[in-house]
C-alpha cells in the first residue's frame, strides 16, 4: 500500500495520475509490473519542450572527394583490409528503430525489398558485409542493436535464416534503452493497462547500451578491436566496414570518419558535416541560414556540401575517454500506440505523441577530428524511410536494380 501511495503522490505532483486509472482492475502481477515501471521511469522527458540547444559558430568542412579517393584507392583499401585482417574493425548495426514512416510492424530489417524473389533488408546488408569478408579473408565482428520491442523478432529472424551465411560466432545482439512517450498535452501514455508506453531512445543510445550490455567492456579488454563502424539498417546500399573508408580514416590520423554524399541541391533536407566552434559537427538543414545553404567555395561547389548518410567510423580508444557522455535528448513527433480511457488499443495513422531520442550525429561533436569521406550517392545511399515517394521502397528498389542487384 505504501508503495502505491508513494507513486500516487509522485504522479499527482507531476500531473500524471491517469497512469493508475486501470490499477484496481489488475491482478497482482499486473500491479507489480506497473508500479515497478512507474518507480523506474525517467520523468525528465516531461521537461523537454523541444527547444533546440544553442549552437556555436559554424564553418564549412571539406571532404576527401571521390576524385581524391579514386586516385589513392588501392593503397587506402590495403590499409583497411590489413586492419580488418588484424581484427581491428567491428561493425554496429543500428536496428532498434520502429520505422513508423514505413508502417511495417516488424523490425525494418525484416522488410522484403525483393520483387521477383525474397530479399530482406537484413540480407542485403549481410551480403554487402560478406563481400568485405571475402575480400579480407576475415570476419568482421557485427554488433546488432535492437530495442525491447523488436529484439525477439530480430534474433529469431537471423536464426531462422541461418544468419544469411554470416558466421554467427561473429554476431552479438544488444538491446537499447527506452524512454516514455508523451502526448501533445504533456501526458504520459499507457500501451496496456499495466504498461507505460515507451519507445527506443534513439540511435545515439548505441554507445551507452553497448556499455551496459558488457560488450564494450569485453571488446576493450580483448585489446583487438580499435574501430567501430556504426551504420543504419535502412540503407540497402549501405557499404559497411568498407576497407577504403577505414584505410582513409586510419591514414588521415583522424579520430573518426563519416561517409558523406554531395548535396543534390542547396535545399536538400539533410544534415551537413561541418565545423562548430572548431570541432567536427553536423548542422541540420533547418538550422542553416539561406547564406549557409547557398554559399560557394573557391571551386564553385556548395561550401556546406557534404550530407551525412549515417555511416560513421569511431575510434574505440577515443570513445572510451568519454565514458559518461551525455547527449542532448531531442523530441520527435511520431505515431505511438496507446490505450484510450475505455482500455481499447489505438494505433494512430498519423503522429500523435512525442518520442525522445538521442542521436548518433551528436556524438560527432565529441570527437577531436573527423574525416568526411565522399561516396557516390547512387552507389551507396538508398534509404528506405517511406512507403512511396522520396527515400521509399520504390526508390530503393530502383537503386538496387541500377547497381546490378537482382531483386
Ligand atoms: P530513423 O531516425 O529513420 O528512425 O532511424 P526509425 O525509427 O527507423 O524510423 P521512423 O522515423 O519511425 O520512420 C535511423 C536509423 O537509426 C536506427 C534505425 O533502426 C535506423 O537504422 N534507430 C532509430 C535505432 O537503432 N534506435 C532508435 O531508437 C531509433
Amino acid at each position: 500500500m505504501n508503495r502505491l501511495s508513494n507513486i500516487k503522490t509522485r504522479l499527482t505532483e507531476l500531473g500524471q495520475e491517469h497512469l493508475l486509472r486501470f490499477y484496481d482492475e489488475l491482478d497482482d502481477k499486473g500491479k507489480d509490473n506497473l508500479l515497478s515501471q512507474l518507480e523506474g521511469l525517467d520523468y525528465s522527458v516531461l521537461d523537454i519542450d523541444g527547444s533546440e540547444l544553442p549552437r556555436g559558430k559554424f564553418e564549412p568542412l571539406g571532404a576527401m572527394t571521390t576524385e581524391q579517393i579514386n586516385a589513392d584507392r588501392e593503397r587506402l583499401t590495403e590499409i583497411g583490409l590489413d586492419a580488418i585482417r588484424q581484427g581491428k574493425v567491428g561493425a554496429v548495426l543500428l536496428a532498434g528503430g520502429q520505422g513508423s514512416r514505413l508502417g511495417f510492424d516488424k523490425p525494418k530489417g525484416m522488410f522484403n525489398i525483393g520483387v521477383d524473389r525474397q530479399l530482406y533488408i537484413f540480407e542485403c546488408l549481410i551480403n554487402n558485409l560478406l563481400d568485405v569478408v571475402k575480400q579480407a579473408g576475415a570476419f568482421v565482428p557485427l554488433f546488432v542493436m535492437t530495442s525491447r520491442l523488436n529484439d525477439k523478432d530480430t534474433r529469431e529472424f537471423f536464426e531462422s535464416h541461418d544468419y544469411f551465411g554470416y558466421d554467427k560466432n561473429y554476431i552479438d545482439f544488444f538491446v537499447q534503452e527506452q524512454l516514455p512517450a508523451v502526448d501533445v498535452d504533456g501526458r504520459l501514455l499507457l500501451s496496456a493497462k499495466d504498461t507505460v508506453a515507451c519507445a527506443p531512445n534513439g540511435n545515439g543510445g548505441w554507445y551507452i547500451s553497448m556499455r551496459k550490455s558488457g560488450i564494450f567492456h569485453r571488446i576493450k579488454h580483448s585489446k583487438k578491436l580499435e574501430w567501430l563502424n556504426v551504420f543504419a539498417v535502412d540503407n540497402v546500399l549501405q557499404k559497411m566496414a568498407d576497407p577504403c573508408f577505414i584505410g582513409a580514416v586510419i591514414d588521415s590520423r583522424r579520430t573518426c570518419g563519416a561517409k558523406v554524399v554531395s548535396k543534390a541541391s542547396p535545399d536538400e533536407k539533410v544534415g551537413v558535416l561541418c565545423l562548430e566552434d572548431g570541432r567536427p559537427s553536423i548542422v541540420e538543414y533547418y538550422e542553416m541560414t539561406e547564406e549557409m545553404r547557398t554559399r560557394l567555395d573557391k571551386d564553385g561547389r556548395l561550401a556546406y556540401n557534404y550530407g551525412v548518410i549515417l555511416n560513421y567510423l569511431f575510434s574505440i580508444k577515443e570513445l572510451d575517454k568519454a565514458f559518461d557522455i551525455s547527449l542532448p535528448v531531442h523530441r520527435a513527433f511520431k505515431q505511438v500506440n496507446y490505450i484510450d480511457d475505455s482500455g481499447e488499443l489505438v494505433r494512430p495513422e498519423t503522429p500523435n505523441a512525442f518520442k525522445f531520442e538521442t542521436l548518433v550525429l551528436d556524438m560527432i561533436k565529441l570527437q577531436k577530428s573527423c574525416l568526411a569521406f565522399e561516396v557516390v550517392r547512387e552507389q551507396e545511399f538508398a534509404p528506405v524511410k517511406n512507403k512511396t515517394g522520396i527515400d521509399s521502397v520504390d526508390s530503393a528498389r530502383e537503386l538496387l536494380r541500377k547497381n546490378g542487384i537482382k531483386i
